[in-house]
């Protein structure tokens, strides 16, 4: 039997002014790599598969940085899509209406947990 392991800590995800945080992983699942971009608000982490719904590219502007100034909202380097933290719908942009791809998670004991 293999023994889940966490995706991190929520410590890894560091709060920034508006008590939010943001952070690139890889993670592995269904012995796929993926690449996640993980945002943090308060005690509640939202992890989403780092591909823009418009045309599929990453979203980070810089590596792990995923919110825009006011850090109110997801921002896509590429064309400015701004996406809402807690459900990845676009809210604004050539892909509005169209949300970024979840990948569950819970946040247990101070640990970031699949599904
Ligand atoms: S690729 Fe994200 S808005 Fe165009």
């Amino acid at each position: 039997m293999v023994k889940a392991k966490p995706v991190c800590a929520l410590d890894d995800i560091p709060l920034l002014d508006g008590n939010v945080g943001e952070a690139a992983l890889e993670l592995k699942i269904d012995n796929k790599k993926v690449f996640v971009l993980a945002i943090r608000q308060g005690d509640d982490v939202f992890l989403y598969k780092n591909s823009c719904p418009h045309i599929g590219t990453p979203l980070d502007f810089n590596p792990g940085r995923f919110l825009n100034p006011d850090n109110t909202h997801i921002l896509c380097a590429t064309h400015g899509a701004l996406f809402e933290i807690a459900n990845g719908n676009c809210i604004y942009g050539p892909c509005e209406g169209k949300n970024l791809e979840t990948i569950p998670c819970r946040v247990e004991g101070g640990q970031v947990w699949l599904g």
